[in-house]
């Protein structure tokens, strides 16, 4: 829809390569020469060994020398630490440098590393990518891995002038991101962090039947869903066994498709009787969303003024906070900067809205001064370190169908071994790719 859709949420990525494809990909869980096993490098040959028993008392051992590849060691600079998957990319040989500290590393050090003549540059969210260092890495640099599905960081127009290709690590946190937004939601609804501080500071006397307090359900409600992308869409799988009615928005694309399909299933819950209303569906304007809703629940990427004909900037302010009803909540999983932190506070402290929970912010981390952390909104507005998808699998796997490390690793290697007969296009974690289009 329109000429604001984000290319990587019109056509959402494929995980499963097919058959054809994997024939021609080198894939991080195996050797360079596409084995798995031992190997040794030495002036570009790899040598693979095989054991196997051929009979009770024998084995036969063959030897390979598979083929010469990567004549040239590729060098590669990581800004963080991505786990075992920095292991398996020296296992292929290559040269690998991570930066040993948590905090992200000044840009000047990544305009150094990358000056040095690095094939490839690993970077996470918090890294900001854009013509400074494209220009640092001319005729030298070949790709930024980013271990995040969110690429805000990375300044894409300065990426394509440059016809560097980025990499994302989309799917595999998909459904850590959704269910951490879906339990913000229940714990914000149910206020279990003020709850759990009664109890721990013994203000917990007696059981009644409406003291200390009582909250709302979740059960039955109505969401709003804002962006119905990848991580929407989970997010609405999830309402779903909560018997939830969902109001879609999303400013740049439509899923009618996923629409028809959860009203199928409360169709069908219904007329199996088991549940006693029915349940329904439907993409409305963001307006309406938002004066409708008990929930709202935030999944839009960050899109600037002059990066989509559909920003998504502030697209939570004083004018659009007012929209919402005073019982509601919203909770966001998505970036910061879609939310405007000073309106949501006046929200709160004046209770336009019931409540808020957030996991990223304008500036992270939060700063101490931040007006979110007004001790006068404390009981209903819960903040959380951009820890959605901090799950150990979906962080760390190295299997690229499973983790955001393995995934990042895979997509590094695609471009700089070549995978997909070279053709950038194909490559399924490549993002930008309108700037290698024929
Ligand atoms: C996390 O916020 C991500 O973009 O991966």
């Amino acid at each position: 829809m329109g000429s604001g859709v984000p290319p990587e949420r019109a056509q959402p990525q494929r995980t499963q390569r097919t058959a054809e494809d994997a024939k021609k990909v080198t894939n991080l869980n195996q050797d360079a020469a596409g084995e798995t096993g031992r190997s040794a490098r030495g002036r570009g040959l790899v040598v693979f060994s095989r054991v196997r028993a051929v009979g009770a008392d024998r084995v036969e051992i063959n030897i390979y020398v598979l083929r010469k590849i990567m004549n040239k060691t590729f060098r590669v600079f990581a800004t963080c630490d991505i786990g075992e998957a920095i292991d398996l990319l020296r296992k292929r040989g290559y040269e690998l440098e991570v930066y040993p500290h948590p905090e992200a590393p000044p840009k000047s050090l990544i305009v150094e590393k990358v000056k040095s003549g690095i094939d490839g540059l690993i970077t996470t969210l918090r890294d900001p990518v854009d013509a400074e260092i494209f220009e640092a890495g001319k005729g030298r640099l070949k790709v930024v891995a980013q271990i995040a599905v969110g690429f805000d960081n990375i300044n894409r127009a300065d990426a394509n002038r440059y016809k560097i290709p980025f990499t994302h690590t989309a799917d595999v946190l998909t459904e850590a991101t959704a269910e951490f937004a879906f339990f913000m939601m229940g714990t914000l609804a149910r206020k279990m962090w003020t709850a759990e501080h009664l109890t721990r500071e013994n203000q917990w006397g007696y059981w009644h039947p409406y003291l200390p307090f009582l909250r709302d359900e979740v059960t039955g409600k109505t969401v709003a869903v804002i962006g119905t992308g990848r991580i929407g869409l989970a997010f609405i799988k999830k309402c779903v066994g909560f018997d939830m009615n969902v109001l879609c928005y999303d400013p740049a694309y439509e899923n009618h498709a996923f629409v028809k399909t959860i009203q199928e299933i409360y169709d069908l819950r219904h007329a199996r009787g088991l549940v006693r209303e029915e349940g329904w569906i439907k993409y409305v304007g963001f307006e309406e969303a938002l004066r409708q809703a008990d929930f709202v629940s935030v999944h839009v990427p960050l899109l600037r003024e002059g990066e989509s004909a559909t920003p998504t900037y502030h697209l939570f302010n004083e004018k659009t906070l007012s929209l919402m009803k005073a019982t509601a909540y919203l909770v966001n999983t998505s970036r910061g900067p879609v939310i405007d932190e000073a309106a949501l506070a006046l929200a709160l402290r004046e209770n336009w809205i019931a409540g808020a929970a957030l996991d990223v912010y304008e500036k992270e981390p939060l700063p101490a001064d931040s007006p979110l952390r007004d001790p006068a909104i404390t009981d209903r507005c819960r903040l959380m370190p951009h820890f959605a998808s901090a799950a150990r699998i979906t962080r760390l796997s190295t299997d690229p169908d499973k983790g955001m490390a393995g995934r990042c690793a895979q997509g590094l290697i695609d471009v700089l071994e070549s995978n997909y007969g070279g053709d950038v296009t194909k490559m399924p974690y490549v993002v930008n790719k309108e700037a290698f289009a024929k």
